[in-house]
């Protein structure tokens, strides 16, 4: 099987995972199910997920465990796509290919939606307590709510709009991009070793690994934001510009921002090249996305 029929079987696996744990549209709220339904069915590389259930065969995990948290990864990234998407922030009116939530559903829909997305994936996260050890359980919840909080992707997003406009320090840049979309990155490779029962020096360099591959995704972003094509990224090019943000881009350059993807993604892979324990799907997962296109 080549790499491109891995990665679909891999993602269609996902993708009934992913409806498995959705809310029923139904009862008074259903407006609110379907809005957020309507985000996370939207497509989406389900990259967090994937991330989360390759650490987790990596350090020998087997069986459901994964299964709660890979929809949870995947609701709170999507919850902060569709706050991120809001007029309030970037005010983009296209992602996954199709409207924004607030477009479709209307602002106060796209803000509850958002929040309900992230309280769901708490109620998602919890029903593991029912498949595995509860002190492995906790220690994976810690992870999932430490990583997207005010130390997490919130803290990042909210520096990130706070700075529309403004000169930026690299200094700066960097704790953006670390937090915003670094701290997803990292929270899925942690605790897909974490169910797997991996040693804490294993989690940590799965972290490590995670900072680099988060670092790299979020350059090639800025990098999609103005080579990119829209059909095919499914969402708005010059969306950076359009909100006078300084990006690595920006600051650096089109041709150091594509060296520097480069380097962190070496730097990644020479951390799990480094583990007792290989996984080669993951490896070819992290360096194409060097040069993915979406
Ligand atoms: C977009 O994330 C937001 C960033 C962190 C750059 P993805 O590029 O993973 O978006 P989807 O999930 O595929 O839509
Ligand atoms: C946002 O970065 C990262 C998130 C936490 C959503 P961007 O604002 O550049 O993400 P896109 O380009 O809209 O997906
Ligand atoms: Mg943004
Ligand atoms: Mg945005
Ligand atoms: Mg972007």
């Amino acid at each position: 099987m080549n790499f491109e029929q891995e990665i679909n079987e891999r993602k269609n696996h996902i993708e009934k995972i992913l409806r498995s744990y959705l809310p029923a549209e139904s009862g008074f709220a259903k407006g609110l199910a379907e809005a957020m339904n309507y985000s996370m069915l939207a497509g989406g590389k389900r990259l967090r997920p994937m991330l989360l259930l390759e650490a987790f065969r990596l350090f020998g995990g087997s069986g459901e465990l994964a299964e709660p948290f890979m929809a949870a990864i995947e609701m709170i990234h999507t919850h902060s796509l569709v706050h991120d998407d809001l007029p309030a922030l970037d005010n983009d009116e296209f992602r996954r290919g199709r409207k924004t939530t607030h477009v479709a559903y209307g602002e106060a829909l796209g803000i509850l939606s958002g929040d309900a997305l992230l309280n769901y994936a708490y109620e998602t996260a919890f029903r593991a307590f029912a498949l595995g050890d509860p002190v492995i359980v906790s220690r994976a919840l810690t992870v999932l709510a430490d990583k997207s909080g005010i130390h997490g992707m919130l803290g990042g997003q909210s520096v990130d709009v706070m700075n529309d406009g403004k000169p930026l320090s690299g200094e700066l840049l960097r704790y953006i991009y670390e937090n915003k979309t670094g701290r997803l990155l990292e929270a899925p490779l942690m605790i897909g070793a974490i169910l797997a029962g991996a040693l804490e020096e294993h989690v940590t360099a799965m972290e490590q690994a995670g900072a680099l591959v988060g670092m790299a995704f979020q350059i090639q972003d800025d990098i999609l934001d103005v080579t990119g094509d829209m059909e095919e990224l499914g969402k708005p090019v010059f969306s950076d510009e359009k909100n006078h943000k300084v990006t690595y881009v920006t600051l650096k350059g089109l041709g150091e921002a594509r060296a520097e993807v480069g380097r962190l993604s070496e730097r990644a892979m020479a951390i799990l090249d480094g583990l007792p324990r290989q996984n080669p799907f993951l490896r070819e997962l992290i360096a194409s996305l060097v040069i993915r296109r979406k």
